[in-house]
């Protein structure tokens, strides 16, 4: 179940370069905290994301731009302790990395050191490749994000499909080829049309995780709240739900109501 070489070993940013050269699709969910990484770990998952996405799912923000350094350190300390096997990657938040280079290499580095992620993961392309060749020449291996990248839609002004016409979608090739060249292990593509994933797919040789961009690339990325029906009302294309854990917690929350209203919990035999 999803480990290439055994079960016992533990996913690193390597691994996912041997997966794609092997042929095996990657699969990676988000998690932010210790409970939920455990589970997702243990079911056997390659690659947990500690994602930024935890300012909207877990903290209630309208986007990500709110979260901070340390939010993410937290979410990520929480969810390395749950995980035995898989790489845990851990989103560099807004502000962490645009300001300069060495910034953005130091607060990689403190993210490595406070949390025991294996990999930070940075939105952009072209503009913030000397930042990535400097982390990953600091040791630490970094995974990048194209297409919709969240932490920019007060420039783009919405979620919407990205690189539709050729022009864009050169660029975003573009900035592949130089996320690439600066030594990413992975590239996530969010929001872009299927061809051209793959077609980016085979361009690079990092490892490409889709969330909307189609099955030709190598792996897949889902935020586990969506994928296991906990988040309400939505429901993009790509999105599949794959479980109701909301319906199940639902229920689960209206019996233990019912139980301590009607007097039935705790029992003589729940109590000392
Ligand atoms: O923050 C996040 O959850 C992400 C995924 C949507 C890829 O970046």
């Amino acid at each position: 179940m999803g480990y290439l070489i055994t079960d016992k070993k533990k996913v690193t940013a390597k691994t996912l370069l041997q997966m794609k050269a092997a042929g095996e699709k990657i699969t990676q969910m988000t998690a932010y905290d210790f409970t939920t990484a455990g589970i997702i770990d243990t079911a056997g998952i390659d690659s947990i994301l500690v994602g930024d996405s935890a300012s909207n799912v877990v903290a209630g923000n309208q986007d990500t731009t709110p979260i901070t350094l340390e939010e993410m350190i937290y979410h990520a300390r929480a969810v390395v302790r749950a995980c035995r096997h898989c790489l845990v990657v851990c989103d560099m938040p807004f502000g962490s990395y645009q300001v300069s280079r060495e910034e953005g290499i130091r607060n990689a580095i403190r993210i490595i050191k406070e949390t025991g992620a294996g990999a930070v993961k940075m939105e952009g392309g072209k503009e913030i490749a000397e930042t990535v060749k400097g982390i990953v020449d600091s040791g630490v291996p970094v995974v990048g994000h194209l297409g919709l990248t969240p932490q920019s839609i007060h420039k783009f002004g919405g979620y919407g499909l990205r690189a539709k016409d050729d022009a864009e979608a050169e660029r975003l090739i573009e900035d592949a080829l130089a996320l690439d060249d600066a030594g990413v292990s992975a590239i996530t593509l969010e929001k872009v049309p299927a061809a051209l994933a793959t077609k980016v797919t085979s361009m690079v040789k990092a490892a490409t995780i889709g969330i909307g961009a189609g099955s030709g690339t190598d792996g897949q990325v889902l935020v586990y709240a969506d994928a296991l029906g906990m988040t309400q009302g939505f429901k993009p294309k790509f999105l599949r739900q794959f479980a109701n854990v909301g319906k199940c917690m639902t229920e689960g929350v209206q019996e233990y109501i019912k139980c301590v209203k009607e007097k039935s919990f705790p029992s003589d035999a729940e109590a000392y």
